[in-house]
């Protein structure tokens, strides 16, 4: 019988996360892209645990090999004997910047085209006297994308190509990120409680 390939739990993800990241920014940026792929993963009707998990783990080798994003994160979840459909699914959001994997599967296109976006919802949050997302509205993100220099580091540009990708509005992918990190809230300290 052939070998039946190696499915890692969260559990696994989230020990693998922790062993490579220890940056508390970074661990948040991983639970935020996990919750909204869990959210795109019910709108698409994708497997919800499979996007989250890919979500969680698609920056595990920035912090410790930054000159070599991707390619570390392949050759460790390879060693780990992951899916060969999640790492290619991982690889394709450096698309363009550092892996030629172009996003194909819905899947894919939605890693592309929220990744960046998370760091912007983010940064909106982070200036609102509540720090929360739950009250956010996607008329502050789409103010706050206009100016160019506010939270300069989420490129809107692999954002607008990932909503095209995808086939959606800014408004739609933007209600879409805010709905999925609503979801993640207490996780990433974006619920209004943070101190
Ligand atoms: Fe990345
Ligand atoms: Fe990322």
């Amino acid at each position: 019988m052939p070998r039946q390939p190696h499915r890692p739990n969260r559990e696994e993800a989230l020990a693998l996360l922790h062993e490579y990241v220890e940056n508390e920014n970074l661990r948040k940026h991983a639970l935020a892209v996990e919750g909204v792929m869990r959210h795109m993963a019910r709108k698409y009707d994708g497997e919800e645990d499979a996007w989250g998990i890919i979500g969680l783990i698609h920056d595990l080798d920035w912090e410790k090999f930054p000159e070599r994003h991707c390619t570390m994160t392949r050759q460790i979840l390879e060693e780990h004997e992951w899916p060969s459909d999640w790492i290619r699914a991982v690889l394709s959001h450096g698309w363009g910047l550092c892996t030629d994997v172009q996003p194909e599967s819905t899947l894919e296109k939605c890693l592309f085209a929220v990744d960046e976006l998370t760091g912007l919802v983010t940064a909106c949050v982070l200036v609102r006297p509540s720090r929360s997302v739950h009250d956010l509205k996607p008329k502050s993100v789409k103010k706050k994308w206009k100016v160019r220099n506010f939270a300069a580091g989420a490129d809107r540009e692999i954002i607008r190509k990932g909503a095209d990708m995808l086939g959606v509005s800014l408004d739609e992918l933007i209600a879409d990120v805010i709905a999925g990190m609503r979801d993640a809230a207490a996780d990433i300290g974006l619920d209004g409680n943070a101190v």
